[in-house]
């Protein structure tokens, strides 16, 4: 006989703890039929005793002293929702000593650490979940372990940074600059009052960490990844991108190469024809292509108190089917190996670029001579405009090696002919 109430210890009652909160109450009845067992929130650990709550909670559920939930045995699992690295890892930890399953949705935790916790949780006999920590409400982690286990995957391309998505659909739809595209995200909630992160690409690479540990089965560190973020990006690039039948998007890359794994953050210009090129606004998308699968896209909203509370009570019914032994943990998740990181350099990619020069004869003879030394071939160049003496170009090469593309372009830079080099973007096709 299993057990009939499963107690869960709520670390957090913000965005996404109070999201849980509610799921619960909405759907009570109908999680305790699938998980078998009844989801009972014990206690929750809070900072400010009296904040008002998003949900209606008793009271004396609500405790500032972690200890409260981490050592009181009558708990069997820890929903971590409070966000941050060093004090969540402290207290996840404990809570695996205290032999207690673990649910976060902390993906700069869990990019940083996971490792080292999935260990500790393998010899306590025990399992962290973490569905949330990737795209919010849309299931990725699962997915990836279990659904698509049979294949060997050879890529995956995210959308998985909502600010970022909101930020360059508005800056493509109706034309506006970056400043006014954050602030309007800003107000509207969906990017953070300091959105660094976002902007800079961190959180996309942090979640590319996660996903791409599971899709090659690999031990891939926050530091493999190249990432290049979206600051200050021109509306003129997404605009001319879009006349080129492209558009720009911050695109999380994984993909196994002969050579090892490519892992990548930065703006790409995809085909207007790509079915990322329709992920707008908010909403998060992974595109993953499998051998035996082919190509499967995942999309839905990547943040948000019921989204994200959405994947944390999947999680817990795992939880609870664990504890009751009605399914073993999932795919084993510490015996990955050690892949080969290809470096930038090694890479072959398109790229766009838009220049300044002066608009005199001879600029394109110069641009094509020093594409041609490097046997870098251009797909489309054509001249915007010209505003006093200065013409605008805007060019696509072929694909060509990173290496051969970065010396064509210092020696355009040397060119008495080319005034500025304003942008440069990879393009990929498909
Ligand atoms: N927001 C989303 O849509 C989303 C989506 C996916 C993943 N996540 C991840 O989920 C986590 C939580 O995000 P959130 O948006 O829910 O954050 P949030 O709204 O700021 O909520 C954080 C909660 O944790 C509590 N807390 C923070 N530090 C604490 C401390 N030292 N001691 C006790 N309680 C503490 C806060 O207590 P008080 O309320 O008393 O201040 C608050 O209730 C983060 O790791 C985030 O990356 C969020």
């Amino acid at each position: 006989m299993g057990k009939r109430t499963v107690k869960v210890g709520l670390l957090g009652l913000g965005t996404v703890g109070s999201g849980v909160v509610k799921i619960l109450q909405m759907n009570g009845e109908q999680v305790t039929r699938r998980a078998g067992a009844k989801i009972e929130v014990k206690r929750i650990l809070v900072r400010d005793m009296e904040r008002p709550r998003a949900v209606e909670v008793n009271p004396q559920l609500l405790t500032t002293n972690p200890d409260d939930l981490l050592h009181d045995p009558d708990i069997d699992v820890i929903v971590e929702t409070i966000g941050g690295v060093d004090r969540a890892h402290k207290y996840i930890e404990e809570a695996l000593h205290h032999k207690k399953f673990v649910i976060t949705a902390n993906k700069d935790l869990m990019a940083t650490a996971g490792d080292d916790l999935l260990l500790l949780a393998q010899k306590q006999g025990l399992n962290i979940y973490y569905e949330a920590s990737v795209g919010g409400g849309i299931p990725l982690i699962r997915p990836l372990k279990h659904s698509l286990g049979g294949n060997r995957i050879t890529r995956i391309l995210g959308i998985i940074n909502g600010t970022t998505n909101y930020i360059l659909t508005r800056m493509s739809l109706e034309n506006m600059d970056f400043n006014t595209a954050l602030a309007e995200a800003q107000a509207k909630g969906f990017a953070e009052q300091d959105p660094a992160s976002d902007l800079e690409g961190k959180d996309a690479a942090y979640k590319l960490c996660i996903l791409s540990r599971l899709a090659f089965n690999s031990r891939v560190r926050f530091k493999d990844i190249y990432i290049q973020g979206i600051e200050g990006l021109s509306k003129r690039d997404v605009f001319y991108a879009g006349e080129l039948g492209y558009a720009i998007k911050l695109l999380a890359i994984g993909e196994e190469l002969q050579g090892g794994l490519v892992l990548r953050v930065h703006p790409t210009l995809i085909p207007l024809t790509h079915p990322l090129a329709s992920v707008l606004n908010e909403n998060n998308a992974l595109f993953v292509v499998g051998d035996a699968v082919g190509e499967v896209m995942f999309y839905g909203p990547g943040a948000g108190s019921l989204p994200t509370g959405s994947s944390i009570v999947a999680d817990l019914i795992d939880v609870a089917r664990n504890i009751n032994r009605q399914v073993e943990n999932s795919i084993i998740e510490n015996n990955f190996q050690e892949k080969r990181i290809v470096s930038m350099d090694e890479l072959s990619s398109a790229f766009y670029l838009r220049l300044q020069a002066r608009d005199k004869p001879g600029v394109f003879a110069s641009l094509a001579t020093a594409f041609g030394g490097e046997q870098v071939s251009l797909d489309m160049i054509i001249q915007k405009r010209s505003v006093q003496g200065m013409a605008e170009i805007v060019l696509v090469t072929h694909k060509v090696e990173e290496k051969n593309f970065n010396s064509a372009l210092r020696s355009i830079q040397r060119s008495p002919a080319i005034n500025k080099i304003n942008s440069v973007f990879r393009v990929i096709e498909k």
